[in-house]
Parts: C-alpha cells; structure tokens; sequence
C-alpha cells in the first residue's frame, strides 16, 4: 500500500466499512525504530497511568498497569515531530473523506512491564462524552513500537467485535490500529517482556471536559 494519499484513502475507506483498520505499513521503518529509542532515552519521565474521571481516577495497577509520557505539539525529538506530523496528515484526510469533525490529536507513549496489563474497556462510552475525561474522544489509534514480536510473548491487543469474533493484535513494531473509541471494547493482555506503544486519540471539537 505504501505511504502516499492512496494509503490514507484506505485508511480512510477501512475506518467508513468497519469503523477498525489494522495497517503495518503507514509508518517508515526508521521512524518506529527512532521512536523507540526516544521513549527509552525518556524513561525517567513516565508516570504511571490512572483510570476513572475527576476524583475518581486512581492508579488501579490490577486493572491498568501501564507508565505513559504524553507528548506536547510539536514534539520533542525529530521522530516525535514526524510521527505528529504523519497523524497530523491522517486526521486531514479522514476529515476530508468522513466527515468526523477531528480537530485535534492527542497522544502518549506507554509502556507495560512484563506480566501488566489493561482490563477490557471502551476509551469513550457512547453517547457520553464526558466519559472518564475521554473527552471528546473519536478515534483510538495504537502504534506499536516493539521489535520481532513473536505470539508466545503475549500482550496482544483484544479487540471485541460488535457481532463478530474477537481479534486479537499482536504489538509488532509498525502496526498501527485505529478503530472508533466508542464502538471497539478492547483489553491489553499481559506480556511476557516490556510492551512499548504510542497510542493516541483524534478528538472532536467542544466535547471535552
Ligand atoms: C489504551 C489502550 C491498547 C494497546 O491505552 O486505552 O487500550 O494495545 N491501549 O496498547
Ligand atoms: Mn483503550
């Protein structure tokens, strides 16, 4: 498929059919790689990552046991700037082909040590937009940043189908899923060695909290 506007006409039309696209190819080589190392080199930063809204959000490390560093515009590193840059492209074309009103991206790196995980949860209720400080969350998308990642290791990303079986992703490096953050329930199962991500969100405008 390659990288040019027919890549992101498919991620495009994949999103309209399914409301869920998988795609190993949308990010070069060389950026996963470069963005793996800038994590590592920011380990230190990372905090690790809560759940609920309001008063309510508290580390519950049983029901999500990752560390994140949220990433400010417009990036830190080259590889962050490229890597805004490219979801900067996607959210232009989704908007020009589907309509959804995205007006920003907003993202974090996450790492899950070994045996951590993230309980089955949808990242926005439908119908409530106020959900769990989600504001305003549309789209849900998980960039992989991990090398040779065979299935044995775990830490696949589950995806529940609505009317459909289960699919389960594994966090290769380069693979990318977005899918609708209201319509996909998905949980992070636990792996057997440090799991490193970017995962983002293309928000709608006035809904967040
Ligand atoms: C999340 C999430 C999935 C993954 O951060 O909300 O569900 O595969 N991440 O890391
Ligand atoms: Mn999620």
């Amino acid at each position: 498929m390659g990288r040019g506007p027919a890549a992101l006409e498919a991620v495009a039309d994949a999103l309209a059919a399914d409301g869920l696209c998988i795609r190993s190819d949308f990010f070069p080589a060389e950026l996963i790689t470069a963005l793996a190392r800038d994590a590592h080199a920011r380990f230190a930063e990372f905090q690790p990552a809560g759940t609920g809204a309001g008063p309510g959000r508290a580390l519950r490390p049983q029901v999500r046991g990752d560390s994140t560093l949220w990433l400010e515009s417009p990036g830190r590193s080259r590889a962050q700037r490229a890597a805004l840059a490219r979801f900067e492209m996607l959210r232009l074309a989704l908007n020009g082909e589907l309509h959804l009103g995205l007006f920003d991206f907003e993202c974090h790196f996450a790492v899950y040590p070994p045996g951590a995980g993230y309980r089955r949860h949808f990242d926005r209720l439908a119908g409530d937009a106020q959900f769990a400080g989600a504001g305003g969350r549309v789209l849900s998308c998980v960039l992989y940043l991990n090398r040779h990642w065979p299935p044995e290791d775990g830490g696949q990303l589950r995806l529940y189908r609505p009317g459909a079986p289960a699919l389960d992703v594994a966090p290769q490096g380069g693979t990318l899923v977005v899918f609708l953050s209201d319509r996909f329930e998905h949980e992070v199962l636990p792996a057997r060695r440090e799991r490193l991500s970017l995962t983002g969100w293309f928000r709608r405008r006035g809904q967040h909290l």
